[in-house]
């Protein structure tokens, strides 16, 4: 991956008159989908009166299980399929509207590319239908997959060799080509190794630096956790919990203080005094790393060893 990638925004034509401050990324008021059955008893409410607003520069998460109206409420923010009632704006313009869709960079569930081209032609193929001439899209395929970070080898190969990590950052590429102002990535760390989705995440974190608004769905919790400044999550199609990741995570009552290579004996020293003090449920222990933190460990450091680096550890150490 590029060290110094720069997103620039300076050159969308993304609609500016709508980029005032205090206009929401995207907002829903009493949002609801239910898809008809043939039956009324098989009508299905995937969407419950969603009220909900994204600003700006925000990493949002859209998290629930599967079935809980992700990747619908993205559909009705796109505007690709309609609302049963309620009403979705993105960037100040009703869902779906031609103007706010020209900003919107879109990475579906399925990334669905033609198996036949390689990396270079597919983002070709869309830099046409994004009206982009020869010189922007030459320009334009080769920043954008250095940025996702896909091997030059890889680029002049047919899609139909790539692995699902590299499909993916293909998918992400061609949802960046036109420097859209607001990134939604419905399930962007799905197929993903581990290792693959720590580098979605930096590149997610890359692009709210270059100013991009992200919305992005994901039923693997832990995946987006560090990524996302908000989240909500999705229940059977409700809003269940909204919040800042510090508010919905942080533990009040519980102090904790770390070391490496306590004594036995200052440990033993430390429990007893909180036992003297009447603190209760006291859990002393050595920590365990993770097995995520190994296996990235590890294959990073075979890939430095392959390059005949020194090895290294991924993104600072600190975990994930
Ligand atoms: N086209 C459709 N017709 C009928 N039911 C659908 C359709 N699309 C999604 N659903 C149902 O709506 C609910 C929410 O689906 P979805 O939004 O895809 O969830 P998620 O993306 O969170 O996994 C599920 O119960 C799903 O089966
Ligand atoms: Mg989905």
């Amino acid at each position: 991956m590029p060290q110094e990638v720069h997103v620039s925004n300076s050159s969308s034509s993304l609609g500016r008159g709508v980029a005032d401050r205090g206009v929401a990324a995207l907002e829903t008021i009493n949002l609801t989908k239910v898809y008809p059955g043939f039956w009324k008893s098989q009508s299905v409410t995937a969407l419950r009166n969603l009220n909900l607003r994204v600003e700006r520069g925000e990493i949002f998460g859209l998290l629930g299980p599967n079935g809980s109206g992700k990747t619908t409420t993205i559909k009705l923010l796109l505007g690709l399929i309609n609302p049963t009632s309620g009403s979705a704006s993105v960037l100040g313009r009703p869902a779906g509207d031609q103007l706010s869709r020209r900003s919107i960079g879109y990475l579906p569930e399925e990334t669905y590319l033609y198996r036949f081209l390689n990396a270079r032609q597919t983002l070709d193929f869309y830099g046409r239908l994004f009206n982009m001439n020869r010189a922007q899209r030459a320009k334009a395929i080769d920043f954008y997959l250095d940025f996702v970070g896909l091997d030059p080898a890889v680029r002049r190969r047919p899609l139909r060799t790539y692995s699902k990590g590299q499909a993916r950052r293909v998918g992400l590429a061609q949802a960046l080509l036109n420097d859209p102002e607001l990134v939604i990535l419905d399930e962007p760390t799905s197929g993903l190794d581990p290792l693959g989705t720590l580098e979605m995440k930096n590149l997610i974190k890359e692009l709210k630096r270059a100013g991009k608004t992200v919305l992005l769905s994901s039923h693997q919790l832990a995946d987006v956790e560090d990524v996302c400044d908000r989240i909500c999550i999705l229940y059977r199609g409700n809003l269940e919990i909204e919040g800042t990741i510090d508010q919905l995570l942080e533990v009040r009552d519980v102090f904790r203080i770390e070391g490496r290579n306590v004594p036995e004996a200052l440990q033993q020293e430390m429990v007893t005094r909180l036992q003297q003090a009447g603190i209760s449920e006291i859990r002393p222990g050595v920590q365990r790393s993770r097995l995520e933190d190994l296996f990235k460990r590890m294959v990073l450091d075979k890939r430095a060893s392959e390059r005949g680096e020194a090895p290294r550890s991924p993104d600072g150490g600190s975990g994930r």
